[in-house]
């Protein structure tokens, strides 16, 4: 079942998008070679206490940390811990957190120092994806649609799609109804104004093949190639959309 939000809970949501592009704000200020994920994680984990708000991950199935930090060749659920990011690391920082009970989630990818021009790439292709996405969504589209444009813009920047890992509804809970996979598997489902959603595009450099880490949570590049991540909690209207957790 998806559900559609009323204006009360709309804009419960997009107060909690604020607090996540306001974490993402701070989380900035210390995002540099030598920092440690560990390090990265207590200052989300803080900010996010004192601004009210809880952080979504934290005891999810068990993961124990507040935020999923992804360096390099992993690609999404990262464990913060006491690897340094430097010179020439991606790092994708996953940030769900929830306001009065309302979940807003997004993934930025940061290069650290400089990377080759392939890797910038890489980073830059993979958050057009999500823009190409934002292009057709609107009242009515079909999730197939959508994931089909992510699909075909990845192939045509010679980027490989992650295939166990999808978008999905937010709301109360972090993952509602539906998947939205970021290649085409048949959902001819409407999307209608008033569902919330996160669309979150997780490209790869080499081969779209993933594996599990002995950590039980990391999910890396089989190749070992680099892997990136971008995502949004985005309201459908009538006529389209609004990002609720920010555009940059
Ligand atoms: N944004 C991630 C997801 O949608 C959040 C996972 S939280 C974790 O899968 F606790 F499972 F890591
Ligand atoms: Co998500």
């Amino acid at each position: 079942m998806i559900s559609i939000k009323s204006a009360r809970e709309i804009a419960l949501m997009k107060e909690a998008g604020k607090y996540n592009q306001l974490t993402f704000r701070e989380i900035e200020k210390h995002l540099k070679a030598g920092i440690t994920t560990k390090e990265i994680d207590k200052i989300t984990h803080d900010f996010i206490i004192k601004n009210g708000c809880v952080p979504s991950c934290l005891g999810y199935e068990g993961y124990p940390a507040s935020v999923c930090i992804s360096v390099n060749d992993e690609v999404v659920h990262g464990i913060p811990s006491k690897r340094k990011l430097k010179n020439g690391d991606i790092v994708s920082i996953d940030l769900v957190l929830a306001y009065k009970g309302y979940h807003a989630d997004a993934t930025r990818t940061y290069i650290i120092g400089t990377v080759s021009n392939e890797v910038a790439d890489l980073v830059i292709n993979t958050r057009n994806a999500f823009y190409e996405a934002l292009k057709i969504l609107k009242d009515g589209v079909r999730v197939k649609e959508i994931s089909r444009v992510i699909e075909n813009y990845a192939h045509a920047h010679g980027l490989s799609v992650v295939e166990e890992l999808c978008g999905h509804g937010i709301g109360t809970n972090m993952h509602e109804d539906p998947d939205i996979p970021n290649f085409d598997d048949g959902n001819n489902t409407r999307l209608k104004a008033g569902m919330v959603i996160a669309i979150e595009p997780m490209l790869n450099l080499g081969k779209k093949d993933v594996y599990l880490d002995d950590d039980n949570w990391t999910i890396k590049t089989e190749d070992g190639k680099p892997s990136c991540h971008y995502e949004n909690t985005v309201l459908i209207t009538k006529d389209g959309y609004e990002i609720l957790t920010g555009e940059d």
